[in-house]
């Protein structure tokens, strides 16, 4: 089984689908992924909207700002967040911010899981709601937070620049930065390991030393 890392960071957004048909098998795990997704109380406030017309999905297309390339997509998961149910419990919190949380967490377990099937696809988040939510009929108090483009890559870009984690993570406070993270974390282990190895190199350096010293010595 590949490690879960592997499948993150080698995951692209895919940009150009093979016009090439999707299994239903596969759009079920897809989906049973986006359901497993962690949200706030458990609430699972959102459902999974599928267009697979081709008429619709261009329709989508032009809502998304004229992103057309996703109509070749095999499927189109328009992900829509329920905010009332998080208001119900969480306030104002829960309706503006858990809901796109939960939304979003279960957007990329399914570009996670396309992505382990070696299925491409897109998070879109560029669209006209209005435009969107009239196409497939979403009523007022549904609100689609993103669509999903699912299918065979035409091609897998380049890893766009991700920022280092040192620049991304401090330690304690902000802008805390450690010059030994190991330290910090009481991460014995790498630190006795770390000595031990400047310990081995100390001990090749002062044996190669004698050994130099010998030789000169029996040449004389
Ligand atoms: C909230 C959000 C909205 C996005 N909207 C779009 C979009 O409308 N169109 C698009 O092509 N990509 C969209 N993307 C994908 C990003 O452009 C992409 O993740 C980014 O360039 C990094 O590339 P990577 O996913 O291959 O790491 C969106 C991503 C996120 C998280």
């Amino acid at each position: 089984m590949p490690d879960i890392l592997d499948i993150i960071t080698s995951r692209r957004t895919i940009k150009q689908f093979l016009p090439k048909f999707v299994s239903w098998e596969n759009i079920a795990r897809i989906l049973d992924a986006g359901r497993h997704a962690p949200s706030c109380g458990n609430v699972q406030n959102w459902k999974f909207l599928l267009v697979y017309d081709p008429g619709k999905k261009q329709q989508l297309a032009e809502a998304a700002y004229e992103q057309y390339d996703i109509a070749l997509a095999s499927v189109l998961v328009v992900v829509c967040a329920e905010p009332e149910k998080a208001e119900r419990y969480y306030g104002l919190r829960g309706e503006r911010l858990y809901t796109v949380q939960n939304c979003a967490a279960a957007v990329q377990n399914m570009l996670l899981e396309a992505h382990s099937l070696g299925l491409g696809s897109t998070w879109i988040g560029a669209f006209d709601e209005d435009t969107l939510k009239s196409v497939c009929g979403i009523p007022e108090e549904v609100r689609p937070q993103a669509i999903v483009a699912i299918g065979y890559p035409k091609e897998i870009p380049e890893k766009p620049p991700k920022y280092p984690l040192e620049t991304l993570v401090y330690f304690g406070s902000w802008r805390r930065k450690m010059r030994d993270p190991a330290k910090y974390m009481h991460d014995y282990a790498t630190i006795l390991a770390r000595k031990a190895g400047a310990a081995q190199e100390a001990m090749r350096e002062a044996v190669g030393k004698t050994v130099s010293a010998v030789r000169g010595l029996v040449k004389k």
